[in-house]
């Protein structure tokens, strides 16, 4: 196993972790000190700027209304905070769906503007290879995603595990290797049986990162807001949580309510005073009357 370092993370050092391991760490990102937080713990190589942030933060019902400008917004202020890891920005719904030369120009948004290393893009229909292998052209580093890919709600009516059919199960396998062929450098694998993740992962020689896709794949990735317990809503089955930052939100804010209405916050400690020789000074100065304060 090699060990973890704090170098910097680059497309090749993810690759020789498919080989060498350690398993790659991803989780998800929108804001600067979140940021920060997992960039300084050192132990997290890949922080993605998802789509998801129009579910969890900006409260949209699904990921289809997210723009490219409120993914760049939030992909600059990722990019601020992070020294270590590799930043990659989500191609929102819409922003590869007319041209290969739109395309490109969001794509190197990301790269240009928000200061990301590399760009994902959801799905693998024959157009959309043409896209990767296009951006790949153009100096972009692709991330594929393939099984439960979220920007396609419309067309499937609800979220769904993938794969769960032998016919859907070989086109998962076939989806990734014809990605890693059109030149993407790591592969997200959602929402799919153990069984398939480790025929993928066996299959492709580029990294794959799982998301409910079992213990098989090159490396995980969670929703940090899922994974924290910060979300509100309906959970999936594969977020694990591994705190309860809701329950710690509440607790400060009803503690602060309760601290403010009796009284107990702010207190001395928390205040400003006067110099004992200031205070004096003010007690004896005369009040000026409302009149005087016009006159010189
Ligand atoms: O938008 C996102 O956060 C994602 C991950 C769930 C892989 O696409």
């Amino acid at each position: 196993m090699a060990a973890i370092t704090d170098e910097k993370i680059t497309i090749p050092s993810l690759q020789a972790r498919k080989e060498a391991g350690p398993r790659i760490v991803c989780l998800t990102a929108y804001d600067y000190p979140t940021a920060r937080i997992l960039d300084e713990s050192g132990v997290v190589d890949l922080i993605l700027v998802g789509d998801s942030l129009g579910m969890v933060m900006l409260g949209y019902a699904n990921t289809v209304p997210v723009t490219m400008d409120e993914m760049i917004h939030h992909t600059k202020a990722v990019t601020r905070a992070v020294r270590r890891a590799l930043v990659v920005g989500d191609m929102p719904y819409f922003s590869f769906h007319l041209s290969a030369d739109e395309t490109i120009r969001n794509a190197s948004r990301f790269l240009k503007e928000a200061g990301a290393s590399a760009v994902k893009i959801e799905g693998a229909s024959a157009k959309r290879l043409k896209l990767v292998a296009a951006m790949v052209e153009a100096e972009i580093p692709v991330m594929g995603h393939v099984g439960l890919t979220p920007q396609s709600i419309n067309r499937y009516g609800r979220f769904r595990v993938r794969g769960t059919a032998a016919g859907e199960a070989r086109r998962i396998v076939d989806d990734a290797a014809a990605l890693e062929a059109a030149g993407a450098f790591a592969i997200v694998l959602e929402s799919m049986p153990i069984e398939v993740a480790a025929l993928v992962t066996k299959t492709v020689s580029v990294p794959t990162i799982g998301i409910g896709a079992g213990p098989a794949c090159d490396g995980q990735v969670l929703v940090l807001h899922d994974m924290l317990g910060y979300s509100t809503g309906y959970m999936p089955k594969f977020v694990k949580t591994f705190a309860d930052i809701h329950g710690v939100i509440r607790g400060a804010v009803e503690t602060y309510a309760a601290e403010v209405r009796d009284g107990a916050f702010p207190d001395g400690g928390t205040s400003y005073h006067l110099k004992p020789e200031v205070a004096s000074e003010l007690r004896r100065a005369r009040p000026r009357s409302p009149k005087a304060k016009g006159r010189r």
